[in-house]
């Protein structure tokens, strides 16, 4: 059993998974709005994991005896500058999602709730990567450039990790 108060904040980042979710779908129908397949299908394949994290803790919550409630999932972004724009979207958004982890196990450790936070280490190690994996397209996009050849290596280079990543709704639930 968890308090109903770590619960409330477990709720607050089911909706935060489910928001990533939404973000990155919109980021993955703005690529393939702009014939950017590769990058689309990798966008696709973030959908499919932040689900995948909405859906853990959604587990872990009825596993303690706690209740699910979900709230409204905000708008994101509709239109991107470009794709570099689109990824530091990304980093920036991660980072936040970086903090929210962070101060979760704060909460934990706080309430002396140990099984609560080894649940979260996991997103912890998992933001660590998140954010690696950004800051390197990140630095690809800068050096071959958002137009012609270069973006077209880059959307090809999208294509093969999106390959790795989960791309059904078929989400495995840990
Ligand atoms: Fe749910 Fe991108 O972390």
């Amino acid at each position: 059993m968890i308090s109903n108060a770590m619960a409330q904040r477990l709720n607050q980042q089911i909706n935060k998974e489910f928001y990533s979710a939404y973000f990155y779908m919109s980021m993955s129908a703005h690529s393939e709005s702009e014939n950017l397949a590769g990058m689309a299908a990798w966008f696709m394949a973030k959908y499919n994991e932040e689900t995948a994290h909405a859906m853990k803790i959604y587990r872990y919550l009825h596993d303690q005896g706690a209740r699910v409630e979900l709230e409204a999932v905000d708008k994101p972004p509709t239109r991107y500058a470009g794709v570099l724009d689109m990824f530091e979207k990304t980093l920036a958004h991660e980072q936040e999602v970086t903090a929210s982890f962070n101060d979760l196990v704060e909460a934990t450790l706080a309430e002396k709730d140990h099984a609560t936070s080894i649940f979260l280490h996991w997103f912890v190690t998992e933001q660590i990567e998140e954010e690696a994996t950004v800051s390197n397209i990140i630095g690809r996009v800068k050096l071959v450039g958002e137009r012609g050849e270069g973006l077209f290596m880059i959307d090809n280079e999208l294509a093969g990790l999106a390959k790795q990543m989960p791309q059904t709704m078929d989400i495995q639930v840990p």
